[in-house]
């Protein structure tokens, strides 16, 4: 089963931080996002790098060590995305092989609704049968999106450099109040020539966030505002599913290498598998 390898990997390499701000917050420091100020989404990521190494990741298989109830509050303070990668493991290991899921509990989903740079109305059938590379941001981002979509743009070609298979960036932006069609169609091209840009209503924009568990949130009303928003990338497997992801802390080397990886994994459990023309 491939995609319990790809999880059993990804637990034991890309994990590794979320998993040490799992072990911090039970040390100790118990998470206040419920009370006090979200702290930015950066820095929630360096963090997670600065917690004290672990040498083995805890809960490789069984029963997911972080029960729903505290998933939400997880989920606000960080380290929710490993909860939510265990259930999801464990979803597919109680249903393995059983075609596509109508689960609530899945990381992803379409991203129907949305509007592409072009101004054509996005079909996930556009990236069926392509590896994708998804972020979620906003252009008006002065650093930390610019420089994720770069590193983007250098694991793509690395991974296809590697691969001789294509992986499509996609960008969608959470800040569609600002981020205009014309704005995307700018923008994306100065980071890939092939870089997806998606915008779409507010109403539909969340409806995609909140099934990849993107959180965003406008730091004031201001009109040069800034959005504070989750910083991961995600790679999905031709068929639309949830392969891994990637925290800020990973280098283009790394995420290129990986996602090879993912591909070359792909390729020898789907002989038949040809991309797109
Ligand atoms: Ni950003």
């Amino acid at each position: 089963m491939s995609l319990f390898r790809a999880g059993l990997e990804a637990a034991r390499r890309g994990l590794r931080p979320a998993l040490e701000l799992r072990g911090g917050l039970r040390a100790g420091a118990r998470p206040t996002a419920a009370s006090g100020p979200v702290e930015p989404a950066a820095r929630r990521w360096g963090a997670a790098q600065a917690a004290p190494q672990r040498s083995k990741p805890e809960g490789g298989g069984g029963k997911s060590p972080v029960g729903w109830k505290s998933l939400g509050l997880a989920l606000v303070t960080g380290g929710g995305l490993v909860a939510l990668y265990n259930a999801e493991r464990q979803r597919r290991l109680e249903k393995p092989r059983q075609g596509p899921s109508a689960g609530t509990s899945r990381i992803g989903g379409p991203l129907t609704g949305l509007t592409d740079h072009h101004g054509r109305p996005h079909s996930d059938e556009s990236l069926r049968g392509e590896f994708v590379a998804l972020y979620f941001g906003f252009c008006f981002c002065p650093d930390i999106c610019p420089d994720e979509l770069e590193k983007i743009a250098a694991a793509v070609d690395l991974t296809e450099k590697q691969t001789g298979h294509r992986v499509q960036p996609v960008f969608v932006t959470i800040d569609p109040e600002r981020d205009s069609v014309a704005d995307l169609a700018e923008y994306c091209p100065e980071f890939h020539p092939r870089l997806l840009g998606l915008t779409g209503l507010p109403q539909q924009v969340k409806e995609v966030a909140k099934k990849w568990r993107v959180y965003y949130n406008k730091t004031d009303d201001t009109e040069d505002y800034l959005v504070d928003h989750s910083i991961i990338t995600y790679f999905l497997y031709p068929d639309g599913e949830f392969a891994t992801f990637f925290g800020k802390n990973a280098t283009s080397e790394e995420m290129g290498e990986r996602m090879a990886e993912f591909v070359r994994n792909w390729k020898k459990e789907h002989p038949g598998y040809k991309p797109r023309p």
